[in-house]
């Protein structure tokens, strides 16, 4: 029934612009008594909900009380073959691959795991309003079929790829320039552009990737534009120096992307914490994206991302849970962090800046900003309603709140699922 018109009701929240680039009064908009209508899974029209009752009569409508109406949360740089080993002990970035994560990637071998763990990671995002996620898989084409697969169900609009690796990983966890070129490619074949998904053409990071297979990944790249390019970029030191060992004659950790065609447009960098002066203006110049992974950032000991710097120069940078390296499937947790990263570096951002990043920030990262991650006219209907008094403790801070952005602070510093009132997707009510 396309033509059935359903009616939110509640506060509601969007943007008109980028709240780090011009004064948050301008660049958000929010409405004590709003409303937002969709219609054949868009927003038909937002404004104030008594009025917009008033002139649909027809409609179907969901009354959230205070409840905050927002864009659901876009997660641009997860891997969901590491949800079963979420919060594992005691490690850093290459031995916890080593320990943890390369050991659980290799089960993705069986469809039947991959199919179980897929299912799981989409109804904990959905738990979490998380609308939409770019997420690695493994090296197994099971795997990437299993993650479009389910995310279809749910009528999601997800990117993702298969994880190419040709060294430094254990067997049963390795491909080569050729089959990660033939793999990709087919699966690209299967998925990319059907629907919401889009496929993600995905080296691991250049020290389990030679330069064979990196040129492979930029040639297919080459023929297949429309597709994203996720990777990871200077997440820890000494990953950097085990990158410089593995290719002496590159000047950055950039380069080793760079030479083989895998910057520009649509292309995502998850971490970027230790970013030379020659990469920035690469990036930036490129067109590329850059991704904060602030729980993983703490969590594996990473190290501090200079947002405050990087968005003053005009990057494009997206918000992440990177789970399972990332503690937490809550994009709520992840603002709260990157809060916390960013006072340790000596700024403050503001609410409508960590939100904008959960959503809008991320969407543009995944080239997908026109269609998600923002409230408006013709954009998609994906969208979460919290409660803004989730819990005692931020119900009693929010009740004491002097405006809208003191009573959002709590939720997203101490808030996570339990603040989840409803999720839609695609225009369906899914939570
Ligand atoms: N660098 C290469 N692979 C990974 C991964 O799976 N997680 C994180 N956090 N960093 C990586
Ligand atoms: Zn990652």
């Amino acid at each position: 029934m396309p033509d059935t018109a359903t009616l939110l009701l509640g506060q509601t929240l969007r943007f008109d612009g980028d709240p780090f680039a011009m004064p948050i009064e301008q660049a958000a908009r929010h409405d004590r008594q709003g409303g937002v209508m969709i219609r054949a899974g868009h927003v038909v029209e937002i404004g104030d909900g008594a009025a917009l009752r008033a002139a649909n009569p027809q409609a179907i409508v969901h009354d959230y009380g205070d409840c905050l109406i927002s864009a659901g949360f876009v997660d641009a740089h997860a891997h969901y073959p590491q949800t079963g080993i979420i919060a594992s002990w005691g490690k850093q970035l290459i031995d916890w691959l080593n320990t943890y994560t390369f050991p659980e990637e290799t089960r993705f071998a069986d469809q039947d795991v991959a199919d179980a763990v897929a299912k799981t990671y989409f109804d904990l995002c959905l738990a979490n309003g998380t609308t939409s996620t770019c997420s690695f898989c493994t090296i197994h084409p099971e795997s990437v079929n299993a993650y479009f697969f389910e995310a279809a169900a749910r009528g999601m609009r997800v990117a993702g790829g298969k994880t190419c690796m040709d060294r430094n990983a254990p067997d049963g966890l390795r491909d080569t320039p050729q089959s990660a070129y033939d793999d990709s490619k087919a699966l690209l074949g299967s998925w990319h552009a059907k629907g919401r998904l889009r496929y993600a053409i995905t080296p691991r990071f250049s020290p389990t990737s030679t330069p064979e297979q990196l040129a492979a990944m930029g040639a297919l790249w080459a023929q297949h534009p429309d597709c994203l390019m996720q990777t990871h970029l200077s997440e820890q030191l000494p990953e950097i120096d085990w990158m410089h060992s593995l290719f002496p004659d590159a000047v950055d950790y950039l380069d080793t992307y760079e030479r083989f065609g895998l910057i520009g447009k649509g292309a995502l960098f998850g971490h970027a914490i230790h970013l030379k002066d020659r990469e920035k203006a690469r990036i930036l110049e490129s067109g590329s994206a850059l991704v904060h992974c602030p729980t993983s950032n703490t969590f594996i000991g990473s190290g501090l991302f200079d947002m405050a710097g990087l968005k003053a120069a005009g990057h494009t940078v997206g918000l992440a849970t990177d789970v399972g390296g990332g503690s937490s499937f809550s994009m709520l947790r992840t603002m709260a962090a990157a809060y916390e990263i960013a006072q340790l570096r000596g700024t403050a951002l503001h609410p409508a800046q960590l939100y904008w990043l959960a959503t809008q920030g991320s969407a543009m990262a995944m080239d997908a900003g026109h269609q998600i991650g923002n409230l408006g006219v013709g954009m998609e209907a994906d969208i979460v309603v919290l409660d803004l008094a989730s819990t005692p403790v931020i119900a009693q801070r929010a009740a004491r709140a002097s405006g809208f952005w003191e009573s959002l602070f709590p939720t997203i510093m101490m808030g996570d699922d339990r603040a989840t009132r409803a999720v839609w997707v695609n225009g369906r009510e899914m939570q």
